[in-house]
């Protein structure tokens, strides 16, 4: 076997930026805070539950914030909380949103209560969490917003009738704001990962087929890890990215260039 060729590697610097991720208690929030943190940024963790104590960063930069992202006193709260502390907010990583598993029926199934949930937390958070760090990006004329979204919003499958949509408008919702406060210095952006190893998921393996049936849809030959998406953001959000804006990155080991209609991948033994 040939001796591994060297692949490149990045090293980010967030010294003295103030950084917002809700959900960033675990999954892909936890890796964002993560590298943010490892990077050097000021961290606020806006999430409705504690990180648990074994995922707790040992680093004391990052700071959680008791937050539920479909109460906009909550919202409000954090972002006062940080300007307060800190004087600025230049990340906004808009990441919270469920999933839960009544929700994957055809809609006529989904429960009021739940699709209802999903819209507060997964669009209206969202839109909250925003306008809250806006005017205070506006007056530091700079900023960086990202929504997380899905490669559900871009093409979809079976009983996500609410959940796909919704990641639709988050990156409808980052085009139109990266287009609309383009010219107050702040830039706007979607991420859509494919399949990553979070609680999330792991939560719906069975209505996806299963781990390995999962992994093998997507080229790469696996699911993504917490971290890949993490650095996509971290790059997104550095200078590195100062002319992208009002787009999204698709973070998903080809996925979503594989067609339907393709021969799948042998199944691996
Ligand atoms: N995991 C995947 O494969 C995948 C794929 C595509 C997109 N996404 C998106 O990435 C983001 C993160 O997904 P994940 O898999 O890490 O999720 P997760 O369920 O593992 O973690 C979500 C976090 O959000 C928090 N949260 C939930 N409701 C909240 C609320 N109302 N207010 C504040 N915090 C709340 C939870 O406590 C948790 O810490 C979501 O926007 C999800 O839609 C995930």
């Amino acid at each position: 076997m040939s001796a591994k060729r060297p692949s490149g590697n990045v090293i980010f610097d967030n010294r003295d930026r103030i950084v917002i991720v809700t959900g960033g208690s675990m999954g892909i929030g936890q890796a964002i805070t993560h590298a943010f943190a490892q990077s050097n940024a000021r961290v606020y963790v806006a999430d409705v539950n504690p990180p648990s104590h074994e995922q707790q960063p040992d680093n004391k930069s990052v700071t959680y914030l008791r937050c539920d992202t479909a109460s906009e006193a909550d919202c409000k709260a954090v972002v006062r909380k940080v300007v307060e502390e800190q004087g600025a907010v230049d990340v906004l990583v808009n990441n919270a949103a469920i999933q839960p598993p009544g929700s994957y029926h055809p809609i006529d199934r989904v429960p009021p209560e739940v699709w209802q949930r999903m819209i507060d937390v997964n669009l209206c958070g969202y839109q909250r969490m925003a306008a809250a760090v806006l005017p205070h990006m506006k007056r530091q004329h700079s900023g960086v917003i990202i929504n997380l979204a899905s490669g559900q919003a871009h093409r979809t499958a079976r009983e996500v009738g609410v959940y796909g949509p919704i990641k639709s408008a988050n990156v409808m919702q980052a085009r139109q704001w990266g287009v609309e406060y383009a010219r107050d210095g702040i830039r706007v952006l979607s991420v859509s990962p494919g399949a990553i190893n979070t609680p999330m998921i792991r939560a719906s393996l069975e209505e996806q087929g299963g781990g390995a049936a999962l992994g093998n849809r997507h080229p790469i030959g696996r699911i993504g890890e917490p971290h890949e998406v993490a650095s996509a953001v971290l790059w997104l959000t550095s200078d590195a990215a100062s002319f992208v804006t009002a787009t999204d990155l698709e973070v998903d080991g080809g996925l979503g260039s594989f067609g339907a209609f393709a021969d799948p991948y042998p199944t691996p033994r």
